[in-house]
């Protein structure tokens, strides 16, 4: 098909070649089970020349998983292809994908060979790999910044010798948009075997540039883009899949092109990455970022409420997400603030704006965020002493390390009286969390854990984000400190002094709202 596009997945290839520790061969699997949930054409699973690991991972997603063509790396090196036809045997669709460096730099600095020395490897190469197996891709490395006329007899020799795909790598992020069209025009318009075989791209993000120029290449003629999930890779990683398959849905107006992901996977596609590889993504990331659906603005937020395509040019569930975020900050309007209060469960009459606004506002400017919890308290609390915190943490210690048992010693103040419990725990955060319920004798438990670094160096401040859940409903709390399990702990004083103005409130929480609880 004409404007189908192959999307190639190199996430446990390149983008795992990048990451700090190697990944497992069952987490490998598991990721490689997500890459055929979301429908990807190929999965690149591995090079399995590097190691005894790589190949039994690519060995064994080529056994299970069913689906996607299961593609492995080898360099234009008779022993590497060699094993990769042997790890990718097993699969419905076997590829082996051989590449050379053919740039001047490569060449020279690298590989010590002379332009024909590399078609004459890029021959042997690709003949070899094509007697093993019959789909063969070949890569020329450092495509971006080889010469136009010599990458032209390289792509050419390698469709002669049996590669259906040819790719045209960025490998270092160099080119820009209308440069790399200009290079795959030039292979469209020069090669004369050029129709036998699909163009792919593979570009690097070292400026910032990878999905640019991968979607320029498509818009060229290319049909096959290499990607990976959160864009993870080399340096500063590879053109993202999700931005890649986003683009070509969101503009297809302007592109023309299908492929065949199934997009709502791919917000579970990123957390399962961004979990076992160990790399966080950024909150501002195209598309699977936690603000990529999230409005701040007074002005963004009351469009939104109008008219979602205000703000939004794709909607959350197209990613698999359930819906969008509206944060509430002292940025936020009244209109926001209303909706907000509605969807607690107010009845309009009850909401008296301009009382509550004002107040809202002074408490957003003291806090930042302000969560569901923080909503229902303000609307509650009939003074502002009422909405101050009950129970302060006066006093914390903790004992721990390697053959000592985590153990914790707190003081806690409320109402004129100090209490002082001790106990140990799993570690010395859950020490510390279960002497605090000995003290306050709440039913909470905690659901999320999150440590974020606000500043850098030795001194740096941590802080804490947790989720918890109580009887009363589900509480945010945030704590900061430089030592992070002080942060744990006013993270959960902060969870604490949620649930007890909950309860303080109930009895006119029930009399006010009209279902049963109120859902927080
Ligand atoms: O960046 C690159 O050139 C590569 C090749 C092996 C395709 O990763
Ligand atoms: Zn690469």
């Amino acid at each position: 098909m004409k404007n189908r596009v192959v999307i190639f997945d190199t996430t446990l290839r390149d983008g795992e070649q990048a990451l700090p520790a190697s990944l497992s061969v069952q987490q490998k699997i598991r990721i490689a089970r997500q890459l055929a949930a979301l429908q990807v054409d190929v999965i690149e699973a591995g090079f399995p020349i590097s190691s005894p690991g790589d190949f039994e991972s690519v060995e064994t997603i080529a056994r299970e998983i069913k689906g996607p063509a299961i593609c492995g790396l080898a360099r234009a090196v008779e022993k590497d292809i060699l094993t990769c036809a042997k790890a990718v045997k097993p699969a419905e669709r076997p590829r082996i994908h051989t590449f050379i460096g053919t740039s001047t730099i490569h060449r020279e600095k690298k590989l010590h060979r002379t332009p024909e020395e590399i078609l004459a490897l890029v021959t042997q190469s690709v003949k070899l790999a094509r007697s093993k197996c019959d789909d063969v891709q070949f890569s020329a490395e450092d495509a971006g910044r080889t010469e136009p006329e010599f990458l032209c007899r390289v792509v050419e020799t390698a469709i002669k010798c049996g590669a259906s795909t040819i790719n045209i790598p960025d490998t270092v992020g160099y080119t820009t948009p209308e440069i790399f069209g200009a290079i795959i025009d030039n292979l469209m318009n020069n090669v004369p075997n050029v129709d036998k075989a699909i163009i792919a791209v593979h570009c690097h993000n070292d400026l910032g540039m990878a999905t640019a120029n991968s979607i320029t290449a498509v818009k060229h003629g290319a049909r096959q883009v290499e990607c990976t999930i959160n864009g993870i890779g080399e340096r500063a990683g590879n053109a993202a899949l999700e931005e890649v398959v986003m683009i070509m849905k969101v503009r297809k107006d302007y592109l023309n092109v299908t492929c065949n992901v199934a997009t709502t996977e791919i917000m579970r596609s990123s957390r399962l990455v961004r979990d076992l590889c160990g790399m966080p993504v950024q909150p501002n990331k195209a598309v699977v970022g936690s603000n990529a659906f999230a409005h701040s603005s007074g002005i963004h937020q009351d469009g939104v409420l109008k008219a979602k395509q205000t703000y939004e040019i794709m909607t959350p569930q197209s990613i698999g997400l359930k819906e969008n975020k509206m944060n509430l900050t002292s940025r936020s309007g009244s209109h926001m603030v209303k909706n907000r209060l509605e969807s607690l469960g107010y009845a309009e009459k009850d909401i008296d704006l301009e009382n509550f606004y004002p107040r809202f506002k002074a408490l957003a400017d003291k806090k930042g965020t302000i969560f569901d919890d923080d909503m229902v308290a303000l609307m509650e609390a009939t003074t502002v002493e009422e909405m101050a915190d009950a129970y302060k943490l006066e006093y914390l210690n903790v004992t721990g390390g390697r053959a000592v048992i985590p153990t914790a010693t707190v003081r806690i103040a409320c109402e004129g009286k100090s209490t002082q419990e001790a106990a140990s725990g799993d570690g010395v955060v859950d020490a510390t969390t279960k002497a605090i319920d000995r003290i306050v004798g709440f039913d909470i438990t905690v659901r999320d854990f999150h440590l974020d670094s606000v500043s850098a160096g030795q001194e740096a401040l941590g802080r804490v984000k947790i989720i918890a859940v109580a009887p009363e409903g589900t509480f945010a709390g945030v704590g900061t400190s430089t030592d992070i399990v002080e942060a744990s702990a006013l993270a959960y004083m902060d969870v604490v002094n949620k649930v007890h103005r909950m309860r303080k409130f109930a009895p006119r929480l029930r009399s006010r709202l009209s279902g049963p609880t109120v859902s927080l």
